[in-house]
């Protein structure tokens, strides 16, 4: 990945810490741009006037590990302000001449440190002598180099933080982007604001003028195709297309049948009707029924959406004629190379299927306006773009649907049941305030058939499994604790409503060990 070039930013290089995204988000709040490169990936060479400031990252190497392949240590030669970040304040220590050893005492967790100097770095930090910081640490500097000097001390790490200011360079053994450090942003924004001394340049206003000018540079009077799927990633770039090229965009919006309830209609009625976007609807529910019957293996499953969506979106997209660009809704994350290192699991379970996986094959340019964006930063964008908060605020849906939240076969009869079961559960969530402060809630449907006695009479029917998690990006989550009145009234409603439920259970595993999906 290469370094957007135009803009002032502040450059992480990532060490393959699982922080690391998280310095560039603190950033980006600050309202400054901030990007992100590997250690492996970035040349001295590289590295141009607009790179204000650079932070190195934590990481789980030893510094007596960095060699020129994995790190260009002319890096730190260039003049520009650097702040190292736990590995990456080792490395500042190490590679200007002082020492770093394992510790007999590694900090993991909250720890006190307290200030011995006073320094630009803190300034506002500590409103006390002592500050709670989060640290993850085995190895520690054990002796300075020359020129720098203690800021803050915890009690097994004499160097907590450090500086040179002949250098302007600075060093924090803990993690000042995570939230469990108190103030910690406060280290971060002094680092920017008053030590590199970049200017505001960061705000989703700025960047929606800006990705509008980028795309129709980019396109021209070509025409676009977009593969639009209701969720917030693939909505928000319609409606940039649409706000960027009119009438040239022509969104796909493919009708799988493993959709939530009235799903295809908002769809419509939000993109076609109200802000005129160019919808193809395809109803192709018969189709992905047929294809899925005694289907029961979860990857079978999985491929066979995936597969039969790319086949429906060639099939629809070839009668637009003269075709150029296919855009599609790539975020930041999905970029950082890094992710491996950090250790996304999900990829790896499950083939996962969404509408940004398009055909390579179709040999389209691409069109990725959001490449450069976090989730949270792409939900601020399409509020700017008077996406409503209902679309920009909805929990993610899976590519393959309803289809990985029953397992065993998929019938008709299923998805009707579960279809109904999940509208209400998500209706409850919304009526009773608790939609938002769930990251993602669903219903799913068991394959087993249980005995119940509604009015005098036994009943044998399906069993409903709800799921509702608490996470941050999807990676960890724990299950959302419902007051007993609320799963009472959900688990009456369910059963009472349904015919083909009786009887309802909730799902109280995290992830891991568990995964979201059921599949
Ligand atoms: P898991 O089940 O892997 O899910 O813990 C993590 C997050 O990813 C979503 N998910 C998918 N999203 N295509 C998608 O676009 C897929 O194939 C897919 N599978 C899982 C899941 O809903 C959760 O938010």
């Amino acid at each position: 990945m290469s370094l957007d070039s135009n803009l002032d930013k502040i450059l992480i290089i990532d060490f393959g810490s699982q922080f690391t995204q998280l310095i560039v988000r603190r950033i980006r709040e600050l309202g400054v741009f901030s990007e992100l490169i590997s250690h492996k990936k970035i040349k001295s060479s590289q590295i141009k006037s607009n790179v204000k400031g650079i932070i190195l990252s934590g990481g789980p190497l030893n510094v007596y590990q960095l060699n020129n392949n994995l790190f260009d240590n002319k890096i730190l030669k260039l003049g520009i302000p650097i702040l190292g970040i736990c590995f990456g304040h080792q490395i500042l220590s190490k590679f200007n001449g002082g020492k770093v050893k394992q510790s007999n005492h590694r900090e993991f967790g909250l720890t006190n440190i307290h200030k011995r100097n006073d320094s630009l770095l803190i300034k506002n930090f500590f409103n006390k002598k002592t500050k709670k910081v989060w640290m993850s640490h085995a190895d520690q500097v054990t002796k300075l180099p020359k020129n720098f000097k203690v800021v803050a001390s915890s009690e097994n790490s004499k160097f907590a933080i450090v500086e040179s200011k002949i250098n302007n360079f600075f060093g924090v053994q803990f993690h000042p982007e995570v939230t469990h450090t108190e103030n910690g942003k406060k280290i971060i924004s002094n680092f920017i604001f008053f030590i590199c001394k970049i200017k505001r340049n960061w705000s989703s206003k700025d960047q929606k003028k800006k990705l509008i000018k980028e795309v129709k540079q980019q396109v021209g009077t070509d025409k676009v195709i977009c593969a639009l799927s209701g969720g917030v990633d693939s909505s928000v770039v319609a409606q940039l297309l649409n706000k960027a090229i009119g009438k040239k965009l022509y969104c796909i919006f493919v009708n799988t049948g493993l959709l939530r309830k009235h799903e295809e209609t908002q769809v419509v009625k939000t993109f076609k009707r109200k802000l005129k976007i160019n919808l193809i609807y395809v109803n192709a529910e018969k189709e992905f029924l047929r294809k899925l019957k005694n289907v029961s293996d979860p990857e079978k499953k999985r491929k066979i959406i995936g597969n039969l969506f790319i086949k429906i979106f060639e099939r629809y997209s070839k009668k637009i004629r003269n075709v150029k660009f296919l855009a599609q809704g790539t975020l930041y994350p999905d970029l950082i190379e890094s992710k491996s290192v950090t250790g996304s699991q999900t990829s790896k379970i499950k083939s996962h299927h969404n509408v940004g996986g398009l055909p390579k094959k179709m040999k389209l340019k691409l069109v990725e306006p959001l490449k450069f964006l976090f989730k949270d930063e792409v939900r601020k964008l399409g509020l700017e773009l008077n996406l409503s908060k209902e679309i920009i605020s909805r929990h993610p849906f899976p590519g393959p649907g309803l289809a990985i939240r029953m397992p065993g076969v998929i019938t008709s009869e299923k998805i009707k049941i579960l279809k109904e079961a999940d509208y209400y559960f998500i209706k409850a969530l919304k009526d009773y305030g608790l939609y938002h402060k769930i990251w993602q809630a669903y219903a799913a449907l068991l394959p087993v058939k249980t005995v119940g006695v509604m009015g005098d009479n036994r009943t044998y029917e399906y069993l409903c499994l709800l799921r509702a998690i608490t996470s941050e990006d999807g990676m960890t989550a724990d299950f959302f604790e419902f007051k007993k009145s609320f799963s009472q009234m959900i688990s009456n409603k369910i059963v009472n409503s349904i015919r083909g439920i009786n009887r309802v259970v909730y799902d109280i595993t995290s992830k891991p060990p568990s995964t979201i999906e059921l599949e």
